[in-house]
């Protein structure tokens, strides 16, 4: 079927924040997208996956200030560097079809088209924005935002003050949104609407601040510089820009808009389900069919993020266990709609138990025995035998239907459990039929041929719906089992395999990990990588000019003498040849780092010109160089081929 002829199925992630490396949680969502996806396109369906990032905002900028780089670099650095979000999304086989950066210029320029008509209808006006002002981050913040009253990005205290700011009409959308939530199936699980209902709408919504003045990083208001949009204004329109509303990059609003699902995680579903609603009714544009609130991965208990250590990190983890045990881990081990405690026991007996025991073993047990009992190749003639084929063949050939009522509801974890009920069931089908003991009689040559038959269909059917999730292993299977290509017409009917199937042999799908063993190497990981960081780099300096820095006079020196000063614990006294006939006499607190004695004879710089001042009663005629990293010295120390006197130019 033409691309146009088939239903069009619009599915989106969160676009995430380029402000740090993502991490296993991150990728959750977008698995459990690609999932659905994958799943619709088996369905028949044109879909269009869209995720991408969100790269605007004061966070980007002051990061990218602390980084010593533009905004821009930063985030390219973050999406298209190296283990960025391009390459953990190829890591992680995420099929998507479009990929959107907020700071792409069709966006840049749609998004302020959509700000300028909210504003002319009258749904944006210019008012004045209050909270706490943070003068030296030149920062609002909320009282909430606040930190014992004080500046949460730098602990000093905050002046109330005001700023002229751009704000949307929330409160005119109030109650059409409330109809969305409580009169229709708009937010689903439905355990998130009565949250949304009481603590936001009922509480009282106010207008929203859509505008800012106080940083640069984001799409200008063009028709009032000095503003930019508020970020998630800028970021939920990304579903429209990307498909070519209120641009020419693309053309596909017509064919794809409403988006069918937006997969959002719990704490963004306020954006989605209030603001997001709110601002296309006031575009008079479609809303989305539905909006999903997913729960978290946990770690420990709390929110996961990168600082817990590199046993979060996609790259580890898919290096040690292979991408689509990591996909089908986070699919089969937690139900989508509510939070779930991540670790690596239950990462590991996941992949031990489902897939190495119960899939791989199916599949290597049954194409090791149509090898080893038929050379590969089953004969044609074959006998069921009804009392004992009947209810595997049912499972297998009624398994669509199963599958197919959970995965609608992106219940993925149920759907998967489906998969396992039948390949656990085929396991069992082995034992009840004993090939090995069919095999010693020629006579029931048939019947073996028969049992080896229904397992191997079994196999194409589930390995078929594991497609979506472990589209990688699903092929593989395929292919040693000489299966075609799986579609939703052959994996709803059981009996697609020729009668002579074929089989390959190949190394098992999923060796079985010696748990103790890996939890002790990972025990060892997670230490290394929480060893406390380096000290942070200092503060960079204004700059200088030349000719200041030209002023300072730093002479190579040795040192003749060096000795311990009385009573103080810092300080050594030296007398340096500076090239002169007069020894020079410089006091340096290093003694905490050195050993006078260790010194005598070392090559060092000084600075020359500086007036000479009395430290514990005693003159100290300049000053030794050294860096300075944490709480410790270094010496700046010589070749010593270089002679006394010699300038520092
Ligand atoms: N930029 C916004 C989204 C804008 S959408 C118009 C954002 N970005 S984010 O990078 O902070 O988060 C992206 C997604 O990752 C969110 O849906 C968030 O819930 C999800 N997750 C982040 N950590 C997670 C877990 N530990 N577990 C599950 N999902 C997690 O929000």
């Amino acid at each position: 079927m033409c691309d146009s002829c088939k239903k069009k199925f619009y599915i989106t992630t969160p676009i995430y924040y380029p402000s740090d490396k993502l991490h296993i949680g991150h990728s959750y969502c977008t698995v459990a997208t690609d999932t659905m996806a994958r799943y619709k396109r088996l369905r028949g369906y044109d879909v269009m996956f869209l995720t991408g990032t969100d790269e605007h905002g004061q966070k980007i900028e002051t990061k990218a200030k602390t980084a010593g780089v533009t905004p821009q670099q930063f985030v390219d650095n973050i999406v298209l560097g190296e283990k960025g979000v391009i390459d953990l999304w190829k890591l992680m086989n995420i099929s998507y079809d479009r990929f959107i950066r907020t700071t792409d210029d069709y966006h840049v320029a749609a998004i302020q088209k959509i700000f300028k008509t909210m504003y002319d209808k009258g749904d944006i006006y210019k008012g004045k924005y209050t909270g706490m002002y943070c003068t030296p981050c030149e920062s609002f913040w909320t009282d909430s935002q606040l930190k014992d009253g004080k500046c949460p990005d730098c602990g000093r205290p905050c002046q109330p003050a005001e700023e002229e700011a751009y704000f949307f009409r929330l409160t005119k959308y109030a109650e059409p949104v409330r109809k969305l939530l409580t009169e229709t199936d708009f937010l689903e699980p439905r355990s998130r609407v009565n949250e949304m209902v009481n603590n936001f709408i009922d509480a009282g919504l106010e207008d929203l601040c859509v505008s800012r003045t106080s940083f640069t990083w984001g799409v200008p208001v063009d028709f009032d510089p000095g503003h930019v949009v508020y970020v998630w204004v800028d970021a939920l329109f990304n579903y429209t820009t990307a498909l070519g509303f209120m641009n020419d990059k693309y053309d596909d609003y017509k064919d794809f808009w409403p988006a069918d699902v937006h997969f959002v995680g719990k704490e963004i579903v306020r954006f989605h389900s209030i603001i997001w609603p709110a601002m296309l009714m006031s575009m008079g544009m479609p809303l989305p069919k539905k909006v999903y609130g997913h729960g978290w991965l946990l770690l420990d208990g709390g929110k996961m993020s990168k600082s817990k250590g590199n046993v979060v990190d996609p790259y580890l983890l898919a290096e040690r266990y292979g991408t689509d045990a990591l996909r089908f881990f986070l699919m089969r081990s937690f139900p989508f709609g509510s939070d779930g405690n991540f670790s690596n026991e239950l990462l590991i007996s996941c992949i031990n138990t489902d897939l190495a025991n119960d899939l791989g073993n199916l599949v290597s047990r049954t194409v090791a025995m149509v090898q080893k009992y038929f050379g590969g190749r089953l004969p044609k003639e074959q006998q069921a035998d009804p009392a004992l084929d009947d209810a595997l063949i049912a499972m297998a050939g009624g398994l669509h239907e199963k599958y197919e009522e959970q995965m609608e509801r992106y219940a993925f974890q149920n759907a998967l459990s489906e998969v396992f009920a039948v390949i656990s069931r085929a396991n069992k089908y082995i034992d009840e039929t004993a090939p090995w003991i069919l095999a010693k009689d020629e006579s029931k040559r048939p019947r073996l041929a028969r049992v080896m038959y229904n397992l191997l269909e079994t196999v194409r059917i589930c390995a078929g719906l594991l497609t979506p999730v472990m589209p990688a292993t699903a092929e593989e299977i395929r292919s040693r089992i000489g299966a075609p290509a799986y579609d939703w017409d052959n994996l709803c009917v059981y009996g697609v395999l020729p009668a002579e199937a074929a089989v390959t042999a190949g190394p098992a799908l999923f060796p079985r990990i010696d748990a103790e063993k890996e939890l002790a190497e990972l025990e060892a990981l997670k230490a290394a990588s929480e060893k406390p960081a380096e000290d942070p780099l200092p503060e960079p300096l204004p700059p200088v000019s030349f000719d200041e820095f030209c002023k300072v006079e730093m002479t190579v020196v040795k040192v003749l003498t060096c000795e311990n000063v009385k009573k103080s614990e810092k300080l050594l006294k030296f007398t340096l040849n500076d090239g002169t006939d007069t020894p020079r006499q410089i006091l340096s607190g290093i003694a905490k780092f050195y050993k006078p004695e260790e010194l005598i004879g070392k090559t060092l710089v000084a600075v020359t010109n500086l007036p000479p001042r009395k430290m514990m009663g005693q003159e100290s005629c300049g000053m030794l160089l050294s860096a300075e990293r944490g709480d410790k010295l270094h010496l700046v120390m010589l070749d010593d081929a270089i002679p006394a006197g010699a300038r520092l130019v």
